[in-house]
């Protein structure tokens, strides 16, 4: 292999930049040519493909987003556009692509890679922790503590008015982001959409903790539970007091990635190169028990995801009562 490309697909996430540089630095490295792919899928179709060199890889370790920029592409889901994308790839002879996105943007490798053989790699980019086949996705644990962050914020005003706030979380369907703030955040209640935790007990929870003179309640609920301004109504009506609603937004893609994440996205990246070094392709990376592993890519929607999800629950349930 001679020639790749690198893209990054679908929402940002802050170390996508890290892993671009890495991918592109090592890839120099290692002799091969390398293109950047802008606005993702969408670049490829548009033929916005360029060469990258080690000037436009430097200063950017540090940069929440994406350089190459993100977009999430329709077409691509059509075979006739994917064919066109695929030539304007293979034209100028790239065999290998990087692909830093979730696992949407693995499935569009997928096809590239049967359809027209172009050998693939997968890196987890997102903050949602969403990917079947990796403790961790690249962005995650940055994100994770913005929301801490504003949870201590918030928690501030929270007790100074005696309220319960609601505070939404991204995550799509996914409850990691809410789990984890609520565990390291010291969060008083979590809805998430892997379990069942009905609003009515949530109340009684949240009574239970006046009663013995908790003057707050911080709750965290994923955005795949549902409109948190309906969740704030019933609950307010079930309390029979105020409840305010925060819903952190965007506010949560950015920012400086941290040390972990920059890590993370350094180590997967190189593993990538190493793969398409060998004429192999789609996969994915992923970290499990702090070692960067391989699957097939198709592991990320046929596999299963192994968390600690149950434990993590019960646990947020008993330190917030
Ligand atoms: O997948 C990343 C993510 O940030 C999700 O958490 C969220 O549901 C979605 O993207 C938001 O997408 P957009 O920026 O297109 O509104």
């Amino acid at each position: 292999m001679k020639k790749i490309a690198i893209l990054t697909s679908g929402g940002d996430s802050p170390g996508m930049n890290a892993a671009i540089r890495a991918a592109g630095k090592y890839a120099l490295s290692q002799g091969l040519i390398v293109y950047g792919v802008q606005r993702g899928y969408s670049g490829m179709l548009n033929n916005d493909i360029f060469l990258m060199d080690d000037c436009f890889l430097s200063g950017i370790v540090d940069k929440g987003g994406t350089k190459l920029l993100t977009a999430r592409c329709l077409e691509f889901l059509e075979p006739e556009f994917r064919a066109i994308a695929a030539q304007n790839m293979i034209k100028k002879g790239i065999e290998g692509l990087i692909v830093i996105g979730g696992d949407g943007s693995y499935r569009g490798a997928d096809l590239l890679s049967k359809e027209h053989g172009i050998h693939v790699v997968g890196i987890p980019g997102t903050i949602d922790n969403d990917i079947i086949g990796t403790d961790y996705t690249i962005g995650f644990d940055t994100c994770l503590n913005t929301i801490l962050d504003a949870i201590s914020k918030i928690r501030d005003t929270a007790t100074s008015h005696e309220r319960t706030i609601l505070i939404e979380v991204m995550g799509h369907n996914s409850g990691d982001l809410a789990l984890y703030s609520c565990l390291a955040g010291g969060g008083d209640g979590l809805l998430i959409p892997e379990m069942k935790n009905p609003i009515e007990m949530l109340a009684l929870q949240i009574k239970g903790r006046r009663k013995i003179g908790k003057l707050h309640d911080i709750i965290l609920v994923a955005e795949g539970v549902g409109s948190v301004h309906e969740i704030e109504k019933k609950l307010a009506s079930l309390l029979g007091a105020e409840v305010r609603s925060v819903v952190l937004g965007h506010v949560q893609r950015g920012g400086t990635p941290s040390g972990f994440d920059r890590v993370l996205a350094t180590r997967m990246a190189v593993k990538s190169v190493d793969i398409l070094l060998q004429n192999s392709g789609s996969v994915m990376v992923g970290i499990e028990g702090n070692r960067i592993i391989t699957h097939p890519i198709s592991f990320a929607w046929e596999g299963k995801k192994t968390s600690s999800i149950y434990e993590d629950f019960e646990i947020t349930n008993i330190l917030s009562k």
